[in-house]
């Protein structure tokens, strides 16, 4: 492998700029990591109008650049930013990105023309390269959006003298989002009619963009071991499994890390007080101001559990909104629920709060900073996802001593480990079934171990913020990824 790669990212978001969940997390983070490894990474993403230009210091790079989309040529602008040291590029285009959201509008419904924004992004970054003389090692696509990077190599690019050594790789951040279309927009990608079939890019006359990465790609990942596995499973596969068994050796799971200089209670700029293991007073005030920002009680004695979330089906939070009453009102405890998404459990947090002023406090929104708070303020965090390709709050919650409560499943299961009653040891609350009944247990059981056996509680708080998920580990998981990539590509 050569010691130096040269790697193209392709990301729909991407922290700073544009976020929706973990996926603009990692593609902000792994980008830095590898850098700090000796590599060059550029990464490219849209220029979504919600973007702030002043900001983040974006400046036009490159216009006009064509793109060939089918028979059709489209015409786009670059703009250009660092983001700290990784050079960002961005797809200036009206027409699939001045809008206000990512993926849908308003009231959550999907942008029509999702498989022409998504493919047009992926084609554009390709393109880029060319534009910049930048002879990607490695192309790296994240989810559906962008994994039909791997074909337009192999179908288009194969004598480019710039694109043709590239090997490419495929990272599925989440296997329920597919991007699966009707097949009028086949012409529009321009991926040849002889390759919509079944062992391709065709699923039941549909286009299938997740698919036709997994087939196309020199390797897939997804984002913990033990999603991997679950994966390779009917139950958890949501119909890919053959495709993915079908890769052998080729799929693997890389737990994903996470951004200490972002979240860390030692140096996070969004809380009101820092801490550290050896001198938790600081959490104390964000417990307080947490309180106090979520309309709870403030009462430093009653725990507290948060929750940070999109409000979707996979999180398992309508588990949740049937057994929350409950534990209110048989247990001292409150919660402080960050949440946007599904319209009825939208309403539904913002009509239990008002039920139980003091102990259930709800804020229906995105915010960054009532994020922060919540993991510095919280005693547990819970996550009762019916399934989790890796989650990062569980991962952040560690770090500032807020223990999980979580479903064992997928990326949970292997970040959080049981808690032993016998001895004290483990970092957090885990249960298996997917049921309002196992919420309610669980969290009653983490909420007794708070009153009943604090030695336990602060010896877990500890074991907890010693856990190390930082990015260069995975970073070192991506480097041989992409060595087997290459050893594909040229086989
Ligand atoms: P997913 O990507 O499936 O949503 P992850 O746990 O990987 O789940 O990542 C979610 C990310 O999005 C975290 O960084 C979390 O803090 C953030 N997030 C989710 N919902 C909100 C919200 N309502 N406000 C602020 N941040 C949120
Ligand atoms: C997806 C998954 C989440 C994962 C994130 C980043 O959105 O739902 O579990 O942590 O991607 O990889």
């Amino acid at each position: 492998m050569p010691s130096q790669l040269k790697i193209v990212m392709i990301a729909a978001e991407c922290v700073p700029y544009a976020k929706t969940g973990g996926l603009a997390d990692v593609a902000g983070a792994l980008p830095k990591a590898l850098r700090a490894l000796g590599h060059e990474v550029i990464v490219v993403m849209p220029k979504y109008s919600s973007i702030d230009e002043q900001k983040f210091g974006l400046r036009p790079f490159l216009s006009p650049m064509g793109v060939w989309m089918g028979n059709t040529q489209e015409w786009c602008s670059i703009y250009t930013a660092s983001n700290d040291g990784v050079p960002t590029f961005f797809v200036d285009f009206e027409r699939y990105f001045d809008r206000p959201g990512l993926y849908h509008d308003a009231y959550y419904n999907d942008y029509l023309d999702n498989p022409f924004r998504f493919g047009f992004l992926t084609r554009a970054a390709l393109q880029l390269c060319v534009e910049l003389d930048f002879k990607p090692d490695i192309v790296h696509c994240h989810d559906w959006h962008t994994a039909l990077a791997p074909a337009f190599l192999k179908i288009w690019h194969w004598n480019d003298p710039i694109l043709s050594g590239a090997a490419s790789v495929l990272t599925i951040h989440n296997v329920a989002y597919q991007g699966n279309y009707d097949a009028s927009c086949y012409g529009y990608l321009g991926l040849q009619r002889g390759n919509f079939t079944a062992d391709k890019l065709e699923d039941h006359g549909r286009v299938n963009f997740l698919k036709g990465g997994i087939q196309y790609a020199d390797v897939v990942n997804t984002v913990s071991p033990t999603y991997a596995r679950e994966t390779r499973t009917p139950a958890l596969s949501h119909g890919m499994a053959l495709y993915l068994n079908g890769r052998g050796d080729n799929y693997v799971g890389i737990l994903n890390g996470v951004d200490y200089t972002e979240w860390n209670p030692a140096v996070d700029t969004l809380i009101p007080a820092h801490f550290w293991p050896h001198d938790l007073s600081g959490k104390a005030a964000c417990k307080a101001e947490l309180q106090r920002q979520m309309g709870l009680e403030v009462n430093s004695y009653v725990p507290i559990v948060g929750v940070v979330s999109r409000l979707a089906a996979q999180k398992g939070l309508d588990l949740l909104a049937q057994a929350i009453e409950d534990i209110v009102s048989s247990m001292q405890v409150q919660f402080a629920i960050l949440g946007s998404g599904d319209p009825g459990l939208e309403a539904f947090f913002r009509s239990a709060a008002a039920r139980h002023p003091g102990r259930i406090g709800a804020y229906i929104g995105y915010s960054n900073p009532a994020a922060h708070l919540i993991e510095a303020g919280a005693d547990f965090f819970v996550m009762p996802s019916l399934f989790e390709p890796c989650g990062l709050n569980q991962i952040y919650s560690l770090k500032y001593g807020t223990l999980p409560i979580v479903r064992a499943t997928g990326g949970l299961d292997d970040t959080v480990e049981q808690y032993n009653e016998a001895t004290g040891t483990g970092t957090g609350f885990k249960f298996w079934q997917p049921t309002p009944r196992a919420i309610f247990d669980t969290v009653g059981w983490a909420v007794s171990t708070y009153y009943d056996r604090k030695h336990h509680l602060n010896q877990m708080i500890q074991q907890a913020m010693a856990q190390d998920y930082s990015w260069e580990k995975s970073a070192h998981a991506y480097e041989n990824l992409y060595d087997k990539a290459l050893r594909n590509r040229q086989a």
